[in-house]
């Protein structure tokens, strides 16, 4: 194998949100990062920051993991770069609300390629590498979207429900292996997302959001979970949706952002 220069995190979804606030904290613990987005513009200026602040190395690439071959190329540049992954953070994903009809087709293609296939597919590529450094991690952000199907969302419930099975399976294959796989499951938190998925006047926003900060400091402290759910309200109506039948869950997520 050749010599990795550079030991970093790789951080998908890094211009904005939850994805940001991975890559603030992660510089806050000295790990090195590479941040993925198309928004290049930002990835730069948080780099600058980053850089400035704590003393770290900071990659940035511009990737649309909308395209099919998105990864193959991300894990190309990495390698050009000699960079040797210590922890993938899987978090760029998207939402749209309204009805599986009314959507455009290739609106919800991309978010399938996004939320699910660019995830799994960057995931693979990576994890011969992750398996040879000691404590190396991969968080998947999916969603309490996850527990239940959500009709007026309905890709996006789905997608997510890929994120919370795949991961869980994957953290037990790998158990022996060194690698740590959670599924971090977040409720309404205040990003870019709710503007991006037509969901500011939703109930499930108007009820209140949890902040970044406090979503990722959950996620990094839990990181050695199968399952991470921030936040109590959202960990109790999880719970409370395992004990009610999926008819019953379904028509309150229905509702919720109706
Ligand atoms: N906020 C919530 O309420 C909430 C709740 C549960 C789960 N989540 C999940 O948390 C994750 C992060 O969302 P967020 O709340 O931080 O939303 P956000 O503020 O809208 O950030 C989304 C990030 O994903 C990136 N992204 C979107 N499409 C992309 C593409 N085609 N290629 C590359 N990057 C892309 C965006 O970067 P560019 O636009 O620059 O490409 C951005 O950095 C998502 O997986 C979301 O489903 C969010």
């Amino acid at each position: 194998m050749e010599a990795a220069s550079l030991q970093a995190v790789v951080v998908t979804g890094a211009s904005a949100g939850i994805g940001e606030e991975f890559a603030r904290q992660l510089a806050v613990a000295g790990h090195h990062l590479v941040l993925v987005a198309r928004r290049l513009d930002r990835l730069e200026a948080l780099a600058g920051e980053l850089q400035s602040r704590h003393g770290i190395q900071v990659v940035c690439i511009a990737s649309d993991l909308a395209r099919a071959d998105a990864a193959e190329q991300l894990v190309a540049t990495l390698r050009q770069k000699q960079v040797q992954v210590t922890g993938l953070v899987n978090n760029a994903g998207f939402g749209d609300r309204g009805s599986v009809e009314s959507l455009a087709l290739q609106r919800q293609l991309d978010m399938i390629q996004v939320n699910v296939t660019s995830l799994v597919d960057l995931t693979w590529r990576l994890l011969p590498g992750l398996k040879n450094v000691a404590n190396s991690f991969v968080i998947n952000v999916a969603s309490t979207a996850a527990f239940q199907a959500g009709p007026n969302m309905a890709v996006y419930y789905a997608s997510k429900a890929f994120v919370l099975s795949f991961s869980e399976a994957l953290h037990e294959e790998l158990k022996g292996d060194g690698v740590a796989v959670s599924a971090l499951c977040p409720g309404a938190t205040d990003s870019e997302f709710a503007s991006e998925a037509n969901m500011t006047d939703t109930l499930l926003f108007k009820a209140g959001t949890m902040t970044t900060e406090a979503v990722v400091r959950k996620a990094l402290a839990g990181r050695r979970n199968a399952i991470v759910i921030p936040g109590f309200k959202n960990l109790l109506l999880v719970w409370l949706g395992k004990l009610s039948p999926r008819l019953v869950t379904r028509r309150l997520a229905g509702m919720l952002q109706a």
